[in-house]
């Protein structure tokens, strides 16, 4: 169980501005509140890096009628059957489709599979969003 713990900081005058700037842009209602969520990203971005399990989402945009566009998605989510948890599509209009692609796995795999997803011809946007299985993180 975590215990609340206050500590004090020493900044530039300039940086606390900034800071107090970044939380009001960010609509962070105060100081504590921002800097937990800086540590939590920090520390996330640690995890990418650090090649631990990560998971993640990749958004996919295209249109259905683009040649083989929808096989070869197909075919490359088969490759990454170990690394995807499960996926959603959504027929947005008469001819754009958007995929939400859940993940968990290395850092490698998942960056790979945006990668081929990316840049298929056909694919309009793909983006990946990289977040944590919140297993080290409180
Ligand atoms: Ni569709």
């Amino acid at each position: 169980m975590s215990s609340l713990v206050r500590f004090g900081v020493s900044l530039d005058k300039s940086l606390l501005e900034a800071f107090d700037a970044l939380i009001h842009n960010t609509g962070d209602s105060n100081r504590s509140e921002a800097l937990r969520d800086l540590i939590r990203e920090e520390l996330v971005r640690r995890e990418w890096r650090e090649g631990r399990i990560v998971a993640g989402a990749i958004t996919v945009v295209y249109g259905h009628h683009t040649r083989e566009l929808v096989q070869r998605l197909i075919s490359i989510q088969h490759d990454a059957g170990d690394i995807i948890i499960s996926s959603q599509h959504v027929h947005l209009d008469h001819d754009n489709c958007l995929e939400v692609i859940v993940v968990k796995g290395t850092p490698q795999a998942v960056e790979a599979l945006a990668s081929r997803i990316k840049a298929t011809r056909g694919v309009k946007h793909c983006l990946l969003s990289m977040t944590t299985t919140g297993k080290h993180l409180v």
